[in-house]
């Protein structure tokens, strides 16, 4: 009679049972990004109480450090059982053209999240021949972060312009205040993707990654110039810092503001107990107003995963309501279903939502929506040019070589 209602509950909640053994979680959450990850992994367990998950992450944030790992594994025909990958190019142009992941299109249309996920976002993780993830969340990439108290001590507002930015910089400057807090490489590709968005609109961002704007046209060129003048006014030990030890500066009173994504809230609120609107602020950053700028984590399906059951189960709770609830609040993206409860999500996250529903969207570049991982390493040697030699045109013409030997807009 129990085992007979257990069942019942089971086939009626979407969790049947049946999966056990160990299962290999592969993802870049480690430590201050883990929380929400955890919450994730609690209702897996709940739904899956004879499987033992092995989380394996890599440490390294925007996955810098995992998605070297994961690569030598898939290639050498050890994949985890399942792993996080962000929708977008760096799973199609990466996994999917390499044949290495299993379509995922029975779930898709078992769980009856055809319906539940934007269509958009079904898109960015299809191609004609599949489904090929399964979306946990959507993270803002163009966020500004600030401690209101401190500007206001500070005597500055907030710049919605990138001009206003370099008035308000000067005279943070002469406070011996940082005006922006920066980190490691990656976060500095992190911050031009805002730059450019910001100097070239929603239009022709989009078109640069369409083919149809030259990554050495004058626009192009003239992002470089702007970043340039910008990097003028951000902490020296940037290449040695985490993006939570740039979060750290702006929070400590050593810096003013911050470009980084919402997991900075999610860092902010869960890490760091601070409260939105209170004790941390946020705006588009300069020139970004009325766009959002997207990413998307996802995990998906290698072939020849070692326990694909318990994958499988995995990826369900993944894709549920009641996994999505579970990890966004606290990671500080808003969740990828359409039908999520956001009476659970704090103020910043509902403000996200709200943008997500009324902007332009467009996709990020450092978190693998429009570029595949060919390109996005390529310019990481790019950025790393730059940021010795501050060489717009140099740097231009780099990016455009890159372009056309990774098949942009192609
Ligand atoms: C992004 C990822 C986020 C967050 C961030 C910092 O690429 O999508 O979920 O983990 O990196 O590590």
């Amino acid at each position: 009679m129990v085992a007979a209602l257990v069942s019942f509950t089971m086939l009626f909640s979407g969790f049947p049972e049946g999966a056990s053994g160990e299962l290999e979680i592969f993802s870049w959450w480690a430590g201050d990004e883990g929380p929400a990850l955890d919450a994730l992994i609690k209702v897996y367990v709940a739904h899956n109480p004879s499987v033992k998950v092995n989380n394996a992450t890599v440490t390294g944030g925007a996955g810098v450090n995992a998605k070297a790992v994961l690569k030598t594994r898939m290639l050498g025909g050890k994949p985890p059982d399942t792993f996080q990958v962000h929708a977008g190019q760096e799973l199609i142009g990466t996994w999917v053209v390499a044949n290495r992941m299993e379509d995922l299109t029975f779930l898709f249309k078992d769980q009856g999240w055809m319906d539940v996920f934007p269509k958009d976002l079904i898109k960015l993780i299809g191609t004609d021949k599949g489904i090929w993830s399964v979306p946990v969340n959507i993270h803002r990439s163009n966020v500004m972060w600030y401690i209101p108290a401190n500007l206001k001590k500070w005597g500055v507002s907030v710049p919605k312009t990138w001009d206003e930015f370099f008035a308000v910089a000067d005279k943070l400057k002469a406070k011996g205040v940082t005006p922006l807090a920066l980190g490691e490489n990656w976060t500095t590709i992190h911050l031009w993707e805002s730059v450019a968005l910001g100097v070239l609109g929603p239009d022709k961002w989009d078109a640069l990654w369409t083919g149809k704007l030259a990554f050495n046209s004058a626009d192009a060129i003239n992002v470089w110039k702007v970043f340039g003048r910008i990097l003028d006014y951000v902490n020296t030990d940037y290449a040695s810092l985490s993006w939570q030890q740039a979060s750290d500066l702006v929070i400590n009173g050593k810096a003013a503001f911050n470009i980084m994504g919402d997991w900075a809230a999610g860092y902010f609120m869960t890490t760091k107990k601070l409260r939105p609107n209170v004790d941390f602020g946020w705006i588009t950053p300069p020139g970004n107003q009325g766009v959002f700028m997207f990413l998307a984590d996802s995990f998906g399906l290698p072939k020849g995963a070692k326990n694909r059951t318990a994958a499988i189960e995995w990826l369900k709770v993944c894709g549920s309501k009641e996994g999505q609830d579970a990890f966004n609040p606290l990671k500080g993206s808003v969740a990828a279903r359409k039908d999520s409860d956001l009476r659970k999500y704090s103020v910043y996250s509902q403000s996200a939502a709200k943008d997500l529903q009324s902007n332009r969207v467009v996709g990020s570049l450092m978190h693998g929506v429009v570029a595949n991982e060919g390109f996005m390493n390529d310019f990481q040697k790019v950025m790393e040019g730059f940021l010795t030699n501050k060489d717009a045109d140099r740097a231009a013409r780099s990016a455009s070589d890159l372009a056309r030997k990774n098949k942009i807009g192609r």
